[in-house]
């Protein structure tokens, strides 16, 4: 079954448990939380202990996508924090498979990003030990930004990939989601949609999820 997980970036941070006491109740499958540096991409957002204490007030799998220069740095922090699914940029990370064996070793799920205009090229070497893909689909760094709807052929590039070398892979697409999109966005092969803006910022967080369910439930 595919997920829905809403990004808390568009949340209101001051109200951070009951934003996602909020979406669990509207029927979330997992906790999508950015992490930036101000470095990596051009906005600083949360680091571990905040990650430690959302983990303390949900039981949603925490998916978090770590958009920092050289993550291998802090990882032990994050891996500390109670993530479940760890996700680094292969345009952050030197050391790529160290890092990504290194969030292996710490008991979490192994993510890599592609920002969008990274190759999937890049993933040669990597395929073979990664349980995550995040193709994102807006330059990481901030909420609200359109789809690039160029990244369709990215994203079913992505699956036959996937399904040709490790099929075991998710592949979670970030960016621009929304209740109008999604639906072609899954059709092209995205087994996790990241919604940031598009649940946080509508009036009922069950309705919209609801929608989006809807029109998961479409594809097939
Ligand atoms: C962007 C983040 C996304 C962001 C998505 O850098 O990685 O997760 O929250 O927000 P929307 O869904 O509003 O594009
Ligand atoms: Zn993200």
């Amino acid at each position: 079954m595919r997920k829905i997980a809403p990004s808390i970036l568009s949340s209101n941070f001051a109200k951070l448990a009951e934003e996602i006491a909020a979406v669990e109740d509207a029927g979330a499958d997992m906790v999508h939380v950015d992490v930036m540096d101000g470095r990596f991409v051009p906005n600083l957002t949360i680091g571990p202990p905040i990650i430690g204490s959302i983990r303390k007030v949900t039981d949603l799998p925490l998916d978090v996508h770590l958009m920092i220069e050289a993550p291998e740095r802090s990882l032990d922090q994050y891996i500390e924090a109670g993530c479940d699914f760890i996700t680094v940029h292969v345009e952050a990370s030197t050391h790529l498979h160290r890092t990504v064996q290194a969030v292996k070793e710490g008991g979490c799920k192994a993510g890599v990003s592609l920002n969008p205009a990274t190759p999937l090229s890049m993933l040669d070497d990597i395929m073979e030990d990664i349980d995550l893909l995040l193709i994102m689909t807006v330059n990481p760094g901030f909420g609200g930004q359109a789809f690039i709807k160029t990244m369709f052929p990215k994203i079913t590039g992505a699956r036959r990939l996937i399904d040709s070398r490790n099929p075991g892979v998710l592949l979670e697409v970030d960016g621009g989601v929304t209740v109008d999109n999604i639906g072609a966005i899954a059709d092209a092969g995205a087994d996790i949609l990241v919604a940031g803006s598009s649940i946080f910022h509508s009036p009922d967080y069950a309705v919209t999820i609801g929608r989006m369910r809807e029109r998961l439930r479409a594809v097939v």
